[in-house]
């Protein structure tokens, strides 16, 4: 699956939201740091937060157990999978927020926005 990933502190900065039809266009002609926009390949059976991690991103995360909701992203294209999810409330997995520490992908693309633990619902939740 190849995964492109956006970083919410962008969406803030930038005063964009992810409402915008047009975000992942804006982003990719934005000429913005690999760190925040970009590509990788989730290989196998790794999950979105372990598949970033062996691409040398530095995703938040705490718990890695599906308890914390650090590790939130948003997905605004294809499917992640959510095996284990103690904490996020039905309003937000409806948005399409998941849990990336065991969240795998069942599309072969995926847009999704990390760092959503900066956003005000999701840092109310965190442990
Ligand atoms: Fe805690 Fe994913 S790291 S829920």
């Amino acid at each position: 699956t190849e995964v492109t990933y956006l970083n919410y502190e962008v969406l803030s900065d930038r005063g964009w939201s992810l409402d915008d039809d047009d975000l992942f266009e804006k982003a990719a002609a934005a000429d913005l740091d690999d760190a925040d926009y970009g590509q990788f390949e989730v290989e196998g059976d790794r999950s979105l937060l372990e598949a970033a991690e062996d691409s040398g991103h530095a995703w938040p995360f705490a718990c890695r157990g599906g308890a914390c909701a650090n590790c939130a992203v948003a997905v605004t294209d294809g499917e992640l999978s959510q095996l284990v999810d103690h904490i996020l409330p039905d309003e937000l997995t409806d948005e399409g927020i998941r849990l990336s520490c065991n969240g795998k992908p069942l599309t072969d693309t995926l847009e999704v926005v990390y760092n959503l633990e900066q956003r005000e619902d999701l840092a109310d939740l965190k442990l």
